[in-house]
Protein backbone atom coordinates (compact mmCIF):
# COMPACT_ATOMS: atom_id res chain seq x y z
CA UNK A 1 0.00 0.00 0.00
CA UNK A 2 2.85 2.22 -0.43
CA UNK A 3 2.43 3.05 -4.45
CA UNK A 4 0.89 6.67 -5.26
CA UNK A 5 -1.72 6.74 -6.98
CA UNK A 6 -1.99 8.30 -10.37
CA UNK A 7 -5.69 10.51 -10.46
CA UNK A 8 -7.35 13.69 -11.26
CA UNK A 9 -7.96 16.70 -9.47
CA UNK A 10 -9.08 20.31 -10.14
CA UNK A 11 -6.10 22.33 -9.55
CA UNK A 12 -6.19 25.87 -8.77
CA UNK A 13 -3.22 26.80 -9.43
CA UNK A 14 -2.82 30.85 -7.92
CA UNK A 15 -5.37 32.53 -5.47
CA UNK A 16 -8.44 33.34 -7.08
CA UNK A 17 -7.21 31.16 -10.50
CA UNK A 18 -10.03 28.75 -11.98
CA UNK A 19 -10.35 24.92 -11.69
CA UNK A 20 -7.87 23.38 -13.47
CA UNK A 21 -7.88 19.49 -14.55
CA UNK A 22 -4.89 17.81 -13.43
CA UNK A 23 -2.97 14.64 -13.13
CA UNK A 24 -1.72 14.27 -10.01
CA UNK A 25 0.16 11.60 -7.42
CA UNK A 26 -1.98 10.93 -4.43
CA UNK A 27 -0.48 9.00 -1.71
CA UNK A 28 -1.56 5.98 -0.56
CA UNK A 29 -3.53 6.00 2.55
CA UNK A 30 -1.43 5.76 6.13
CA UNK A 31 -2.64 3.88 9.22
CA UNK A 32 -5.54 6.55 9.92
CA UNK A 33 -6.66 7.20 6.39
CA UNK A 34 -9.04 6.20 3.79
CA UNK A 35 -8.60 6.22 -0.05
CA UNK A 36 -11.99 6.95 -1.05
CA UNK A 37 -13.22 6.91 -4.80
CA UNK A 38 -14.92 9.94 -5.57
CA UNK A 39 -18.53 9.63 -6.91
CA UNK A 40 -19.79 12.77 -6.64
CA UNK A 41 -18.88 16.07 -4.87
CA UNK A 42 -21.46 19.46 -3.77
CA UNK A 43 -20.36 22.74 -4.44
CA UNK A 44 -20.39 25.16 -1.58
CA UNK A 45 -19.40 28.86 -1.67
CA UNK A 46 -16.39 28.52 0.77
CA UNK A 47 -14.44 26.34 -2.58
CA UNK A 48 -14.85 29.49 -4.09
CA UNK A 49 -14.15 32.26 -1.37
CA UNK A 50 -10.97 30.34 0.18
CA UNK A 51 -9.05 30.43 -3.02
CA UNK A 52 -9.13 33.81 -2.66
CA UNK A 53 -8.15 34.03 0.46
CA UNK A 54 -5.26 31.85 0.38
CA UNK A 55 -1.83 33.25 0.06
CA UNK A 56 0.27 31.96 -2.67
CA UNK A 57 2.46 29.77 -1.08
CA UNK A 58 -0.06 27.51 0.27
CA UNK A 59 -0.83 26.82 -3.82
CA UNK A 60 -1.15 25.19 -6.39
CA UNK A 61 -4.37 23.37 -4.26
CA UNK A 62 -7.19 21.33 -3.98
CA UNK A 63 -10.42 22.76 -2.98
CA UNK A 64 -13.75 19.97 -2.55
CA UNK A 65 -15.29 19.58 1.12
CA UNK A 66 -18.62 17.79 -0.12
CA UNK A 67 -17.34 14.83 -0.95
CA UNK A 68 -19.35 11.19 -1.47
CA UNK A 69 -18.04 7.77 -2.55
CA UNK A 70 -16.90 4.47 -2.09
CA UNK A 71 -13.95 3.36 0.24
CA UNK A 72 -11.38 1.80 -1.98
CA UNK A 73 -8.62 0.94 0.75
CA UNK A 74 -8.63 1.46 4.82
CA UNK A 75 -5.42 1.80 6.97
CA UNK A 76 -4.94 -0.09 9.48
CA UNK A 77 -5.87 1.65 12.53
CA UNK A 78 -9.10 3.06 10.82
CA UNK A 79 -12.29 1.14 12.89
CA UNK A 80 -15.82 1.13 11.94
CA UNK A 81 -15.17 1.76 7.74
CA UNK A 82 -14.91 -1.21 5.17
CA UNK A 83 -13.78 -1.21 1.94
CA UNK A 84 -16.68 -0.94 -0.16
CA UNK A 85 -18.78 1.14 1.94
CA UNK A 86 -20.25 4.41 0.70
CA UNK A 87 -19.86 7.25 2.89
CA UNK A 88 -20.43 11.09 3.37
CA UNK A 89 -17.01 12.90 4.04
CA UNK A 90 -17.78 15.89 6.08
CA UNK A 91 -15.31 18.59 8.16
CA UNK A 92 -12.42 17.12 10.32
CA UNK A 93 -12.21 17.25 14.54
CA UNK A 94 -9.21 15.88 16.68
CA UNK A 95 -12.01 14.29 18.99
CA UNK A 96 -9.66 14.97 21.94
CA UNK A 97 -9.24 18.46 22.93
CA UNK A 98 -12.11 20.09 25.30
CA UNK A 99 -14.33 21.41 22.63
CA UNK A 100 -14.39 18.09 21.12
CA UNK A 101 -14.75 15.98 23.87
CA UNK A 102 -17.98 17.90 24.98
CA UNK A 103 -19.28 17.16 21.94
CA UNK A 104 -18.49 20.52 20.03
CA UNK A 105 -16.64 19.55 17.18
CA UNK A 106 -16.96 22.36 15.03
CA UNK A 107 -14.95 24.21 17.44
CA UNK A 108 -12.11 22.10 17.55
CA UNK A 109 -9.09 23.68 18.70
CA UNK A 110 -7.15 21.74 16.05
CA UNK A 111 -10.03 22.97 13.27
CA UNK A 112 -7.72 25.15 11.16
CA UNK A 113 -5.11 22.64 10.75
CA UNK A 114 -7.11 19.71 10.15
CA UNK A 115 -9.16 21.43 7.99
CA UNK A 116 -7.89 24.42 5.81
CA UNK A 117 -3.63 24.36 5.98
CA UNK A 118 -3.54 22.14 2.67
CA UNK A 119 -1.50 19.22 4.72
CA UNK A 120 -1.60 16.57 7.12
CA UNK A 121 -1.24 17.66 10.88
CA UNK A 122 2.15 16.27 10.61
CA UNK A 123 3.22 18.87 7.95
CA UNK A 124 3.49 16.06 5.59
CA UNK A 125 1.28 16.89 2.10
CA UNK A 126 -0.46 13.76 0.00
CA UNK A 127 -0.32 15.14 -3.52
CA UNK A 128 2.06 15.58 -6.33
CA UNK A 129 1.43 17.32 -9.99
CA UNK A 130 1.96 14.51 -12.52
CA UNK A 131 1.69 16.26 -15.54
CA UNK A 132 3.54 19.53 -17.15
CA UNK A 133 6.17 22.23 -15.92
CA UNK A 134 4.54 21.37 -12.41
CA UNK A 135 5.06 17.66 -12.72
CA UNK A 136 6.91 16.38 -9.29
CA UNK A 137 5.53 19.91 -7.71
CA UNK A 138 3.92 19.53 -4.07
CA UNK A 139 0.04 20.26 -4.71
CA UNK A 140 -1.73 21.21 -1.42
CA UNK A 141 -4.36 18.92 -0.73
CA UNK A 142 -6.40 17.53 2.88
CA UNK A 143 -9.24 20.67 2.89
CA UNK A 144 -11.49 19.84 5.11
CA UNK A 145 -9.30 15.81 4.99
CA UNK A 146 -10.96 15.44 1.64
CA UNK A 147 -10.12 17.93 -1.19
CA UNK A 148 -12.81 15.75 -2.79
CA UNK A 149 -12.67 18.09 -6.72
CA UNK A 150 -10.85 14.91 -7.65
CA UNK A 151 -11.13 11.29 -8.58
CA UNK A 152 -10.10 10.21 -5.43
CA UNK A 153 -9.43 11.08 -1.69
CA UNK A 154 -7.65 10.35 1.60
CA UNK A 155 -10.33 10.49 3.89
CA UNK A 156 -10.44 10.14 8.07
CA UNK A 157 -12.47 8.00 10.12
CA UNK A 158 -13.44 11.18 12.21
CA UNK A 159 -14.99 12.51 8.90
CA UNK A 160 -16.28 9.78 7.27
CA UNK A 161 -20.21 9.06 7.38
CA UNK A 162 -20.93 5.59 6.21
CA UNK A 163 -24.58 5.45 4.34
CA UNK A 164 -26.61 3.26 3.22
CA UNK A 165 -25.44 1.67 0.02
CA UNK A 166 -29.43 2.16 -1.48
CA UNK A 167 -29.24 6.10 -1.36
CA UNK A 168 -28.48 8.43 -3.59
CA UNK A 169 -25.03 10.00 -3.46
CA UNK A 170 -25.25 13.07 -5.26
CA UNK A 171 -28.26 13.93 -3.30
CA UNK A 172 -26.35 13.17 0.32
CA UNK A 173 -23.34 14.66 -1.24
CA UNK A 174 -24.35 18.65 0.36
CA UNK A 175 -25.36 17.08 3.64
CA UNK A 176 -21.78 17.21 4.02
CA UNK A 177 -21.31 21.20 4.95
CA UNK A 178 -23.93 23.46 3.18
CA UNK A 179 -27.36 21.56 3.46
CA UNK A 180 -25.80 20.59 7.28
CA UNK A 181 -24.88 24.37 8.19
CA UNK A 182 -28.24 25.40 7.44
CA UNK A 183 -30.76 22.53 8.61
CA UNK A 184 -27.94 22.29 12.52
CA UNK A 185 -28.43 26.04 12.82
CA UNK A 186 -32.18 25.75 13.00
CA UNK A 187 -32.12 22.07 14.93
CA UNK A 188 -29.46 21.87 16.59
CA UNK A 189 -29.27 25.63 18.00
CA UNK A 190 -32.59 27.66 17.44
CA UNK A 191 -34.91 24.99 18.23
CA UNK A 192 -37.36 26.81 17.48
CA UNK A 193 -41.02 26.07 18.51
CA UNK A 194 -44.30 26.19 16.13
CA UNK A 195 -44.93 29.58 16.86
CA UNK A 196 -41.94 31.12 16.81
CA UNK A 197 -40.69 32.80 13.75
CA UNK A 198 -37.32 32.83 11.17
CA UNK A 199 -36.22 34.92 8.76
CA UNK A 200 -33.77 33.95 6.46
CA UNK A 201 -31.41 35.72 4.52
CA UNK A 202 -29.82 34.64 1.53
CA UNK A 203 -31.94 31.28 0.18
CA UNK A 204 -28.97 29.52 -1.23
CA UNK A 205 -27.75 26.12 -0.32
CA UNK A 206 -27.29 26.79 3.13
CA UNK A 207 -30.59 29.24 3.70
CA UNK A 208 -33.02 27.39 1.99
CA UNK A 209 -31.59 24.19 3.87
CA UNK A 210 -32.66 26.08 7.18
CA UNK A 211 -35.94 27.11 5.63
CA UNK A 212 -36.72 23.13 5.23
CA UNK A 213 -35.66 21.80 8.32
CA UNK A 214 -37.75 24.82 10.15
CA UNK A 215 -40.81 24.06 7.74
CA UNK A 216 -40.09 19.96 8.75
CA UNK A 217 -40.17 21.09 12.57
CA UNK A 218 -43.75 22.97 12.22
CA UNK A 219 -42.28 26.35 12.14
CA UNK A 220 -45.47 28.54 11.11
CA UNK A 221 -43.91 31.68 10.09
CA UNK A 222 -41.36 31.91 7.87
CA UNK A 223 -39.56 34.47 5.88
CA UNK A 224 -36.80 34.12 3.22
CA UNK A 225 -34.75 37.68 1.53
CA UNK A 226 -33.30 37.40 -1.44
CA UNK A 227 -32.81 39.64 -4.80
CA UNK A 228 -32.86 35.99 -7.22
CA UNK A 229 -36.86 35.61 -7.97
CA UNK A 230 -35.94 31.64 -8.66
CA UNK A 231 -34.77 31.68 -5.44
CA UNK A 232 -37.67 33.05 -3.96
CA UNK A 233 -39.75 30.98 -5.63
CA UNK A 234 -38.23 27.99 -4.17
CA UNK A 235 -38.65 29.43 -0.86
CA UNK A 236 -42.52 30.17 -1.56
CA UNK A 237 -42.97 26.67 -2.45
CA UNK A 238 -41.59 25.66 0.98
CA UNK A 239 -44.48 27.97 2.25
CA UNK A 240 -42.20 31.14 3.13
CA UNK A 241 -43.17 34.33 2.23
CA UNK A 242 -40.47 35.84 -0.23
CA UNK A 243 -38.93 39.78 -0.21
CA UNK A 244 -37.00 40.87 -2.64
CA UNK A 245 -34.95 43.46 -0.94
CA UNK A 246 -34.45 45.39 -4.48
CA UNK A 247 -37.68 47.07 -4.86
CA UNK A 248 -37.59 50.82 -5.37
CA UNK A 249 -40.07 52.61 -2.76
CA UNK A 250 -40.50 49.21 -0.46
CA UNK A 251 -40.40 50.08 2.95
CA UNK A 252 -36.92 48.52 4.52
CA UNK A 253 -36.30 45.02 4.61
CA UNK A 254 -36.17 45.04 8.63
CA UNK A 255 -39.67 46.72 8.42
CA UNK A 256 -41.52 44.42 5.85
CA UNK A 257 -40.15 41.57 7.82
CA UNK A 258 -41.35 43.52 11.54
CA UNK A 259 -45.46 43.19 9.74
CA UNK A 260 -44.62 39.83 8.73
CA UNK A 261 -43.61 38.58 11.97
CA UNK A 262 -46.08 40.75 14.04
CA UNK A 263 -43.46 42.75 15.70
CA UNK A 264 -39.91 40.88 14.81
CA UNK A 265 -38.51 37.52 13.80
CA UNK A 266 -37.78 35.07 16.87
CA UNK A 267 -34.74 34.38 14.73
CA UNK A 268 -32.64 35.62 12.01
CA UNK A 269 -30.06 33.95 9.55
CA UNK A 270 -27.50 35.53 7.25
CA UNK A 271 -26.01 33.39 4.81
CA UNK A 272 -25.00 36.77 2.37
CA UNK A 273 -22.00 38.04 4.76
CA UNK A 274 -22.73 41.14 3.49
CA UNK A 275 -22.61 43.56 6.02
CA UNK A 276 -25.56 45.51 5.30
CA UNK A 277 -27.67 42.49 5.35
CA UNK A 278 -26.64 41.77 8.84
CA UNK A 279 -27.45 44.97 9.68
CA UNK A 280 -31.56 44.29 8.54
CA UNK A 281 -30.83 40.94 9.94
CA UNK A 282 -30.41 42.47 13.59
CA UNK A 283 -32.84 45.20 13.01
CA UNK A 284 -35.34 42.52 11.82
CA UNK A 285 -35.68 40.71 15.48
CA UNK A 286 -38.12 41.21 18.34
CA UNK A 287 -36.72 41.60 21.37
CA UNK A 288 -34.28 38.91 23.01
CA UNK A 289 -34.62 37.67 19.35
CA UNK A 290 -31.24 35.57 18.09
CA UNK A 291 -29.59 36.11 14.95
CA UNK A 292 -26.91 33.59 13.34
CA UNK A 293 -24.65 35.11 11.01
CA UNK A 294 -23.18 31.84 8.69
CA UNK A 295 -22.31 33.90 5.74
CA UNK A 296 -18.21 33.77 5.33
CA UNK A 297 -16.34 36.49 3.05
CA UNK A 298 -16.66 39.96 5.09
CA UNK A 299 -13.64 40.92 7.51
CA UNK A 300 -16.07 43.19 9.51
CA UNK A 301 -19.71 43.58 10.02
CA UNK A 302 -21.49 46.70 11.63
CA UNK A 303 -23.71 45.53 14.84
CA UNK A 304 -26.10 48.36 15.98
CA UNK A 305 -25.25 48.90 19.41
CA UNK A 306 -27.95 50.88 20.69
CA UNK A 307 -30.31 48.00 19.72
CA UNK A 308 -28.30 45.42 20.44
CA UNK A 309 -28.02 47.26 24.59
CA UNK A 310 -31.72 47.81 24.73
CA UNK A 311 -33.36 44.58 23.07
CA UNK A 312 -31.23 41.72 24.99
CA UNK A 313 -30.84 40.01 21.43
CA UNK A 314 -28.14 37.73 20.60
CA UNK A 315 -25.60 38.08 17.75
CA UNK A 316 -23.60 34.95 16.95
CA UNK A 317 -21.96 32.85 14.38
CA UNK A 318 -21.95 28.77 14.11
CA UNK A 319 -19.86 26.40 12.62
CA UNK A 320 -21.61 23.66 10.71
CA UNK A 321 -24.65 24.67 12.62
CA UNK A 322 -23.29 22.82 15.82
CA UNK A 323 -23.10 19.55 14.14
CA UNK A 324 -21.11 16.60 15.14
CA UNK A 325 -21.22 14.79 11.09
CA UNK A 326 -21.00 11.78 12.62
CA UNK A 327 -24.38 12.31 14.42
CA UNK A 328 -26.26 15.30 12.45
CA UNK A 329 -25.79 13.41 8.83
CA UNK A 330 -27.43 10.52 10.04
CA UNK A 331 -30.55 12.19 11.74
CA UNK A 332 -30.97 14.72 8.73
CA UNK A 333 -31.02 11.55 6.20
CA UNK A 334 -33.34 9.75 8.71
CA UNK A 335 -35.59 13.29 8.33
CA UNK A 336 -35.71 13.07 4.87
CA UNK A 337 -36.72 9.63 4.94
CA UNK A 338 -39.11 10.50 7.10
CA UNK A 339 -40.40 13.56 4.22
CA UNK A 340 -39.67 16.01 7.28
CA UNK A 341 -35.87 17.65 5.79
CA UNK A 342 -37.39 18.13 2.07
CA UNK A 343 -33.62 19.15 0.46
CA UNK A 344 -33.67 16.85 -3.01
CA UNK A 345 -34.77 19.22 -5.61
CA UNK A 346 -32.22 21.87 -4.42
CA UNK A 347 -29.64 19.43 -5.89
CA UNK A 348 -28.73 20.22 -10.04
CA UNK A 349 -26.20 17.10 -11.09
CA UNK A 350 -23.23 18.32 -13.32
CA UNK A 351 -20.02 16.47 -14.69
CA UNK A 352 -17.10 17.61 -13.40
CA UNK A 353 -15.97 18.78 -16.92
CA UNK A 354 -18.96 21.66 -16.48
CA UNK A 355 -17.86 23.35 -13.16
CA UNK A 356 -17.64 26.63 -14.36
CA UNK A 357 -21.30 26.20 -15.77
CA UNK A 358 -21.99 24.64 -12.29
CA UNK A 359 -20.60 27.95 -10.77
CA UNK A 360 -22.23 30.34 -13.57
CA UNK A 361 -25.40 28.72 -12.82
CA UNK A 362 -25.54 29.07 -8.84
CA UNK A 363 -24.41 33.13 -9.08
CA UNK A 364 -27.53 33.44 -11.90
CA UNK A 365 -29.53 31.55 -9.43
CA UNK A 366 -30.38 29.36 -12.18
CA UNK A 367 -29.44 26.38 -9.61
CA UNK A 368 -29.23 26.51 -5.95
CA UNK A 369 -26.83 23.47 -5.31
CA UNK A 370 -24.81 22.30 -8.01
CA UNK A 371 -23.27 18.83 -7.15
CA UNK A 372 -20.36 17.81 -9.60
CA UNK A 373 -20.40 13.99 -10.87
CA UNK A 374 -17.90 11.73 -12.23
CA UNK A 375 -18.85 9.93 -15.35
CA UNK A 376 -17.30 6.87 -16.35
N1 LIG B 1 -20.74 28.86 9.03
C1 LIG B 1 -20.46 27.75 8.36
O1 LIG B 1 -20.05 26.74 8.92
C2 LIG B 1 -20.67 27.72 6.88
C3 LIG B 1 -20.84 26.48 6.22
C4 LIG B 1 -21.15 26.48 4.85
C5 LIG B 1 -21.24 27.68 4.15
N2 LIG B 1 -21.00 28.85 4.83
C6 LIG B 1 -21.15 30.16 4.15
O2 LIG B 1 -22.54 30.39 4.02
C7 LIG B 1 -22.77 31.30 2.95
C8 LIG B 1 -23.90 30.79 2.05
O3 LIG B 1 -23.46 29.68 1.29
P1 LIG B 1 -24.33 29.18 0.06
O4 LIG B 1 -23.59 28.03 -0.56
O5 LIG B 1 -25.75 29.02 0.46
O6 LIG B 1 -24.18 30.51 -0.90
P2 LIG B 1 -25.10 31.10 -2.05
O7 LIG B 1 -24.24 32.07 -2.78
O8 LIG B 1 -25.75 29.99 -2.81
O9 LIG B 1 -26.27 31.89 -1.27
C9 LIG B 1 -26.21 33.24 -0.90
C10 LIG B 1 -27.54 33.90 -1.27
O10 LIG B 1 -27.54 35.27 -0.78
C11 LIG B 1 -28.33 36.00 -1.68
N3 LIG B 1 -28.18 37.45 -1.51
C12 LIG B 1 -27.33 38.29 -2.15
N4 LIG B 1 -27.57 39.59 -1.78
C13 LIG B 1 -28.58 39.56 -0.90
C14 LIG B 1 -29.29 40.54 -0.16
N5 LIG B 1 -29.00 41.85 -0.29
N6 LIG B 1 -30.29 40.16 0.65
C15 LIG B 1 -30.61 38.85 0.78
N7 LIG B 1 -29.98 37.86 0.10
C16 LIG B 1 -28.98 38.20 -0.72
C17 LIG B 1 -27.86 35.49 -3.04
O11 LIG B 1 -28.79 35.85 -4.08
C18 LIG B 1 -27.80 33.99 -2.78
O12 LIG B 1 -29.04 33.36 -3.10
C19 LIG B 1 -21.41 31.47 2.27
O13 LIG B 1 -20.84 32.69 2.72
C20 LIG B 1 -20.62 30.27 2.75
O14 LIG B 1 -19.23 30.53 2.72
C21 LIG B 1 -20.75 28.90 6.16
ZN1 LIG C 1 -10.66 18.71 18.81
ZN1 LIG D 1 -19.10 24.45 2.83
Amino acid sequence: MTEPLCTTALVVNEPGGDFVFTDVHLEAPRADEVLVRIVATGLCHTDLTVPTMLPAEMMPTVMGHEGTGVVEQVGADVAGIEVGDHVVISFRSCRACGPCEEGHVGYCEQALLLNYMGMRADGSTTMTAAEGDRAGQTVFGNFFGQSSFARHALAYADNCVVVDKSLDLTRLAPFACGFQTGAGTVLNLLDPAPGDSLVVFGAGGVGLAAVAAARGRGVETVVVVDPLAARRAIAEEYGATAIDPTVDGAPAVEEQVRSLTGGGASYAIDTTALPAVVLQAQRSLRNRGMLVALGLGAPEYTIDAIDLLSTGKTVRSSVEGESDPLVTIPELIALREAGKFDVDHLVTTYPFERIADAIADTKSGLVVKPVLVWGE
